[in-house]
């Protein structure tokens, strides 16, 4: 399955979900390739860093921050792997273009934030775009660094601005504001690896993939 995360907007938490995801299915023995689309190459980093500590299992990745290359190289090498995650980067760019014309999957990380759900309008437009050239994108939106408290009501209120954009489903798992996500994430590592770990971070993990896959 090829699921692009992306979102126009910058500092969303694209990365880390990717990294994640990426690492998440490695481990419950899936072919993996990672596309970093970003030329920040933030996901790459994370990579290469998991790759000189050691840590397995290791993961493909490559940087493809053009549209028309990360097409021309997915649509050679998907064959060869069970699941592609894209990071497709924080602007419009043809990287996320490309993606997302390529992708069963569209998963749009966003923080209960207004600025965010504005966004989520700007990436509707995106969605209707590759929706004109072939059928079949799932667009899912998931809420990000939501409050950790009990009883906040950041998942009603998000779920009720996704229900105003037609586009989009919401999935009702949300990814909460945890350092875990944070610390993993910069020494290339899952939530699943970390040492101590987090059973609340690694659940959340577990049930956004159970509800994507
Ligand atoms: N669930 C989370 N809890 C706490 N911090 C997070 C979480 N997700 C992301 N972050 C932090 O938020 C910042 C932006 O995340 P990043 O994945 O780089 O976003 P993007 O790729 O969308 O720009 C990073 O410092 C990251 O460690
Ligand atoms: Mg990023």
């Amino acid at each position: 399955m090829i699921v692009t995360i992306g979102n126009t907007k910058g500092g969303v938490g694209k990365t880390t979900l990717a990294v994640n995801l990426a690492i998440a299915r490695a481990l419950s023995g899936r072919d993996v390739w990672l596309i970093d689309g970003d030329r920040q190459g933030t996901a790459q980093m994370a990579i290469s860093i998991r790759a000189d500590a050691g840590h397995l299992p290791g993961i493909a990745c490559a940087t493809y921050p053009d549209g028309p290359t990360l097409r021309s190289q997915v649509q050679q090498q998907s064959a060869k792997f069970d699941d592609i995650i894209i990071d497709a980067g924080g602007r419009d760019s043809t990287a996320l273009r490309a993606a997302l014309v390529l992708s069963d999957v569209l998963l749009v990380p966003f923080q209960p934030r207004s600025y965010d759900v504005w966004a989520l309008n700007d990436i509707a437009g995106l969605v209707d775009e590759a929706r004109s050239v072939r059928d079949g994108l799932r667009a899912v939106a998931i809420l990000i660094c939501a409050d950790p408290g009990e009883g906040s009501t950041d998942n009603t209120e998000a779920a009720a601005a996704v229900a105003d954009i037609p586009q989009f489903e919401y999935l009702p798992v949300p990814i909460r504001r945890r350092k875990a996500f944070a610390n993993a994430a910069g020494q290339g590592l899952s939530v699943l690896e970390i040492k101590p770990g987090d059973k609340k971070a690694s659940d959340e993990l577990k049930a956004l993939i159970s509800a994507l896959f």
